[in-house]
């Protein structure tokens, strides 16, 4: 039945042509000026379409046949990306194809949201001819299936445990280490966490792992203390993987899609492992944040670098500076660096990176930045350039409202969400800044999301 005024009935098939995609790699065509989503399509295409779902303004629709295709159109080479994981969504784009949607979205939110014009986009730096295996860090759900304990995908929105033996994204180490704890987690009779029964033991398993050292991690998320055999488990698990360095597990009792929760123990080996980026070597515990593209970390704080333009005078501040990263990188650049971050682990780590590359012109905080920063507004810290790196959510409007007030020549916006970056630049350019460019990272090829840097400078007269 077609709804009040729309032009398509569900059900039915129609043929049509495609002009955009939406954000989420979904292509945009219309039947009477009646948009639809359909997952798969992409612009310039012509396609039969089975339209799945019809709301008020706009409806779904399930991709059946191609008729023209795109140039831009390529074979998916992962097995699980055809059966519906939700880990990549734009395989079937081909990569300069990916990245120009990356260029093409940055530029669309900047003007739709920040009103953010004339301001360059430049194209997207990507990954060259391997955008594969890039992740350094895989978390897998664990599952059931014919009463054995499976590791897997989530079937795109849904919470459908698929399994998976291997990640084209993640690559063979983790491959390799998750089959060999499932195996051990099967051997002593574990059970999978049921989230509808709030029942069993393990949520997820884990693996981090240093891709310049090679040195792994596994950590288990657990419902519950409780685990049964823990140092048979243990035992196996060290035999078995001889990169490993720490075994990790996390206790997760709550109803919640939050990977961790709030209690973490080592069980064997070191609390951490090392990676590099660049020269510098960080120590990385369980739960910081650490950039999951190593190699595409090294092009974004570089570029972070190039737009703080340090001469070695400068007293910078690194707001959610996670373990201290782009600090660090900073630092061997600035007089003085801050760093602010929420996570006390973080800032436990950030503290020992310090000391591991001889760093002492950097000095951590733990706290949010919007509180511990004006703080340091009213002891008379007087930055020269403020790099932020918030999560998806954006810069809390209390520190925006700091930096405006601070002050600072320069600020290097670090953002993995176009749409609050769009916000917030409006928010600082109505403060007295400039946006001189932003320069998308590809941080994560095959799928929609999108980094971003930007450098903005204090206007004249501020
Ligand atoms: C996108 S990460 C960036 C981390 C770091 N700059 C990097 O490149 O590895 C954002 C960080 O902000 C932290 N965070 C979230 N809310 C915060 C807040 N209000 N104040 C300070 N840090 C916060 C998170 O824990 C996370 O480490």
């Amino acid at each position: 039945m077609a709804k009040a005024n729309a032009p398509v009935s569900k059900n039915e098939v129609y043929e049509v042509e495609f002009s955009d995609l939406t954000h989420d790699g979904s292509g945009v065509a219309k039947v009477e000026g009646f948009p639809l989503f359909v997952p798969n399509g992409l612009p310039g295409e012509r396609a039969m379409v089975k339209v799945v779902g019809v709301k008020k303004g706009y409806g779904f629709g399930r991709l059946m046949e191609v008729i023209e295709e795109s140039p831009d159109r390529v074979d998916p080479p992962c097995p699980v990306y055809k059966k519906g994981c939700g880990g990549c969504q734009i395989q079937h784009l081909s990569y300069p194809g990916q990245l120009e949607f990356k260029r093409k979205q940055v530029k669309d939110v900047l003007q739709r949201i920040g009103k953010i014009e004339n301001v360059p986009v430049l194209p997207t730096l990507g990954m060259g001819d391997e955008p594969w295996r890039y992740r350094n860090k895989a978390q897998v759900p664990v599952g059931e299936r014919e009463g054995r304990l499976i590791t897997g995908f989530y079937q795109k929105r849904s919470h459908e445990i698929v399994e998976m033996d291997t990640c084209i994204i993640t690559g063979d180490t983790a491959d390799e280490a998750i089959q060999v704890v499932k195996e051990i987690l099967n051997k002593y009779g574990i059970t999978p966490y049921d989230e509808a029964r709030h029942k069993g033991i393990v949520r997820h398993v884990i693996v981090r792992f240093g891709k310049t050292t090679n040195e792994l991690m596994i950590v288990l998320v657990t419902n519950g203390k409780d685990l049964p055999n823990r140092k048979k488990i243990v035992e196996d698990i060290v035999n078995s993987l001889p990169q490993l360095k720490s075994v990790v597990q996390n206790v997760n009792t709550k109803k919640t899609n939050v990977i961790f929760g709030d209690e973490t123990k080592v069980l064997w080996g070191s609390e951490y492992i090392y990676d590099y980026i660049g020269d510098i070597k960080f120590a990385i515990s369980a739960r910081s944040f650490y950039q999951i593209n190593p190699q595409q970390t090294k092009v974004l704080y570089n570029q972070a670098l190039k737009y703080a333009e340090l001469t070695g005078d400068e007293t910078v501040i690194d707001a959610y500076c996670g373990i201290g990263t782009i600090s660090l990188f900073l630092a061997q650049k600035a007089k003085k660096v801050y760093g602010v971050e929420i996570v006390p682990e973080a800032i436990e780590d950030a503290k020992r990176n310090a000391e591991l590359n001889n760093l002492d012109n950097a000095e951590f905080a733990v706290g949010e930045s919007e509180v511990v920063i004006p703080k340091w507004k009213e002891q008379g810290i007087t930055p020269d350039v403020i790099v932020v790196d918030p999560p998806r959510k954006g810069c809390d409007e209390a520190l925006l409202q700091t930096i405006i007030e601070m002050k600072p020549k320069r600020v290097v916006y670090v953002s993995c969400n176009p749409s609050t970056l769009a916000r917030d630049l409006r928010i600082l350019e109505d403060g007295g800044f400039k946006t001189l460019e932003v320069q998308p990272v590809d941080m994560f090829p095959q799928t929609t999301h999108v980094e971003c840097i930007s450098q903005l400078i204090l206007k004249e007269g501020n």
